[in-house]
């Protein structure tokens, strides 16, 4: 089956010199691109930033701004079985982007965002009826109940219940603990243990279909 994943942050430019991203390291998404590919499956890779080795074997894209994420998202959509958004995708870039360096003047600055695509609600509502959406929901607080709203505002099949702000899990650690939640409301704890194993468990649930 061909898989897509996404990983990592976007950056949204706001002059030559400054952007503005988040701290996504891209360790979910890649872990799962290397899974899905030990498993046997086709896999492309659209890569946010990060500081991550390539993976063999992985059709890896590289982008930077969430408006690239989507283009290329879109088009590798087209013929995948499964698609994963573990990419923490910028939900606003700067309305304007200043072709000359913003120079400091007064004390304060005032600096008007817009809203990106949301790529994985895009994909709920163009899915084909085969098609496998699994979203991540990045929570500081209410976990599972907002992770829920996600799941079916953007009309997906699975979604990936993912605390954030701890050391242990989220999105820099080498570990992650996360809730697995399909559209029947089947449930399944991930718990604490290494992000690779925690994109096996992953894989298998959601192709597997529970
Ligand atoms: N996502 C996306 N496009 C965006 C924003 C988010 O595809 N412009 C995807 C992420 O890849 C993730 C899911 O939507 O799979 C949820 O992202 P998250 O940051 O947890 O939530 P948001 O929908 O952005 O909502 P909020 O920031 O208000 O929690």
């Amino acid at each position: 089956m061909k898989i897509l994943i996404s990983a990592g942050p976007t950056i949204e430019k706001i002059d030559p010199a400054r952007f503005i991203s988040n701290f996504s390291s891209g360790k979910m998404g890649y872990a799962l691109a290397k899974s899905a590919k030990s498993l046997g499956h086709d896999v492309v890779l659209v890569s946010g930033p990060v500081s991550l080795k390539k993976i063999p074997g992985v059709k890896t894209i590289p982008v930077e701004s969430a408006a690239e994420m989507f283009c290329e998202i879109r088009r590798e959509s087209k013929d995948a079985g499964l698609v994963i958004m573990a990419a923490a995708v910028a939900d606003y870039r700067p309305a304007k982007f200043a072709e000359q360096k913003i120079k400091k003047s007064s004390d304060r600055m005032m600096l008007e965002l817009e809203k990106t695509e949301d790529i994985l609600a895009w994909l709920g509502r163009n899915r084909r009826k085969s098609q496998v959406i699994v979203g991540f929901a990045a929570e500081t607080e209410n976990l599972i109940g907002n992770a829920v709203k996600k799941l079916k505002a953007k009309k997906l099949d699975w979604i990936v219940a993912n605390e954030i702000g701890k050391k242990d899990r989220g999105f820099s650690s080498d570990t992650n603990a996360v809730t697995l939640i399909s559209k029947e409301g089947y449930t399944t704890e991930i718990p604490l243990m290494k992000k690779d194993k925690v994109a096996n468990k992953i894989l298998k649930t959601v192709i597997c279909g529970k």
